[in-house]
């Protein structure tokens, strides 16, 4: 295996809009990520992906861009991009920006070129089709439904036809079989990379290729189905991404990692991202994002962890990829509700939170920290429909009351559960006003527990979560145990075990023992198959061993260095 900068690397994901604002007009901006560059450092972080501050009429929070090369006014200038470049530097500290490839505006100039007539040079940038008639009237070209509801197609009377958008109307899908169309985002890509950055985390990768234009089964009676083979993981996707690598990614050594999203199995992940596909340096899954009932629930107090499908995935994506590639680490992103509303516990946020950060932190790959997750931020309590921001959150509402429409308060509370809206409230930095994001009213409403969860606070107390997390960083970066935290082996241990996510990680002379206890009650584990050597990091101050077997207090975690007994 060739060692690559970005395996010895901590990430951190940052949500621009949300993460601080540095001119109090409520929209954090680049400056305010420029400021808080010491915090990043502080923490341990190396790596920051930020999420798109491209010029944007904002339909999806900045997916929808505008102009590839330019700043949106409210996050800032090129300038604020250089000054973070250069200061980022100093820290020691590389930048991953998110390149959205599959779609741009349609406010884009190549948008507005393409709609105006059929034979402008830039028709083909898009994916244009004729309507379908069904009984006299024009329909759309197929019924596929997109992921932000409704069709995947929108009419345009320009030129009386139909154009491709998987996300929103206001979102064209870039027809990449067109070569000019590959030709450009190799450029864009190119020129962000000779500006400074350290490459990309690239946007919605999966999707670049198209089926046959052929209905897609209907269950439910849905008018539009949203089925994702139709536009996911197809053949010429790999070919485009080869290009890209061989035009770009290679010539720079830069990281790439792609969002293979839900749909991608892992052998389709090892296609994008083994050593030898010459494609990706890594891609996110979400195969670990949904292993409880979230789907099933309304009260985010009924939510239930499932433990052994949650390893299931963690352990089959581990052990694929162990000798032929690397991972990304990564709990949730901007897209998912919050980690602690999720998979922590409200009895123990303290204790759940630090284990839960082992658990991930302790694995075989890069690990990216969602902002806010190094505090233990929550989902917001949604009241209102109109306390909604996200494009797909409102969609999502309008789904579920479609369905059940004398019950607007269940479609809410399904909503809110799920809600991207949750990850993208204000960071909450400190007790002030505002969580101390901004002077000025947010665009988003802050969570009203700032109060008790804040940078400030956590900073102060050594036993926060905060500090776990630094230690997680630290130990994996700078200890003795450093080798076998980033390359050693990792083996899943407990396969049937409800209530224990354990595994070994073993290093060229070091073996660890990671025990995670995702119960709420007093447990136990046997441990007469080791000699413990020590304690590298746990979340209670004592642990209670007898006679080989560990009693295990709700959430508790830890790191044991052991021999294993012959
Ligand atoms: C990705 C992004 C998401 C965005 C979508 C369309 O899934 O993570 O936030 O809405 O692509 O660009
Ligand atoms: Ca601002």
């Amino acid at each position: 295996m060739t060692k690559k900068w970005w395996m010895e690397s901590v990430g951190y994901q940052i949500y621009p809009k949300s993460f601080y604002d540095s001119n109090d007009d409520g929209i954090g901006d680049l400056n305010g990520i420029y400021q808080k560059l010491d915090y990043l450092a502080l923490l341990g972080v190396d790596l920051i992906w930020i999420c798109p501050f491209y010029d944007s009429p904002m339909d999806d929070n900045g997916y929808d861009v505008r102009n590839f090369f330019d700043v949106s006014k409210e996050f800032g200038t090129m300038e604020d991009v250089k000054k973070l470049i250069i200061r980022a530097k100093e820290l020691g500290i590389k930048i991953v920006l998110d390149f959205v490839l599959n779609h741009t505006s349609d406010e884009h100039p190549w948008f507005i070129e393409s709609k105006s007539s059929k034979d402008n040079p830039y028709r083909d940038y898009y994916i244009w089709h004729d309507g379908k008639e069904i009984d006299g009237k024009k329909v759309e070209p197929t019924n596929w439904g997109s992921f932000f509801g409704g069709s995947a197609w929108n009419y345009d009377e320009t030129t009386d036809s139909y154009y491709m958008k998987i996300f929103s109307n206001k979102m064209p899908d870039l027809n990449w079989k067109n070569e000019k169309v590959q030709q450009e985002m190799i450029n864009i890509a190119k020129k962000w990379l000779d500006y400074g950055i350290d490459g990309f985390r690239i946007d919605a990768v999966s999707h670049l290729d198209r089926d046959e234009f052929i209905d897609a089964k209907v269950y439910n009676n849905e008018k539009y189905p949203l089925d994702w083979n139709k536009f996911s993981n197809l053949p010429k996707v790999h070919d485009y991404l080869k290009l890209l690598n061989k035009e770009v990614f290679s010539k720079y050594e830069c990281l790439s990692i792609g969002e293979v999203g839900g749909a991608a199995s892992i052998d389709q992940g090892i296609k994008y991202a083994s050593f030898d596909s010459n494609e990706l340096s890594m891609v996110f899954n979400f195969d670990h994002n949904w292993c409880n009932n979230l789907h099933e629930v309304t009260n985010p107090k009924k939510l239930k962890t499932n433990v052994i499908a949650l390893k299931k995935v963690f352990n089959a994506w581990q052990e694929s990829f162990k000798d032929i590639g690397w991972l990304p680490l990564n709990w949730l992103n901007h897209d998912q509700p919050r980690l602690m509303s999720q998979y922590g516990s409200y009895k123990y946020p303290l204790e759940s939170g630090k284990m839960l950060a082992t658990a991930l932190h302790m694995m075989r790959g890069t690990p990216f920290i969602y902002q806010g997750e190094e505090i233990g931020m929550t989902n917001f309590p949604f009241e209102d429909v109109s306390q909604f921001n996200d494009i797909s959150s409102k969609s999502a509402y309008g789904y579920h009351l479609e369905k059940e429409p004398d019950d607007p308060v269940k479609a809410l509370k399904k909503a809110a559960l799920r809600s991207r809206d949750n990850p993208r409230t204000p960071m909450q930095w400190s007790k002030e006003t505002h969580a101390g994001f901004s002077t000025s009213n947010p665009w988003m409403f802050v969570n009203p527990n700032y109060k008790k969860i804040n940078v400030e606070k956590n900073l102060s107390n050594e036993n926060s979560l905060w500090h776990h997390y630094q230690k997680l960083i630290d130990l994996r970066k700078n200890s003795i145990y450093s080798d076998t935290i980033i390359y050693g082996d990792y083996e899943q241990l407990d396969r049937d075990d409800e209530n224990h996510y354990t595994y070994l990680r073993k290093g060229k002379n070091q073996t660890l023992l990671i025990i995670n206890s995702f119960s709420s009650k007093k447990t136990s584990y046997d441990l007469s198959k080791y000699n413990i050597v020590e304690v590298i990091i746990s979340n209670y101050k004592k642990q209670n061993i007898k006679d080989n077997i560990l009693t295990l207090k709700p959430f508790e975690s830890i790191v044991f260095k052991v021999e294993e007994k012959s």
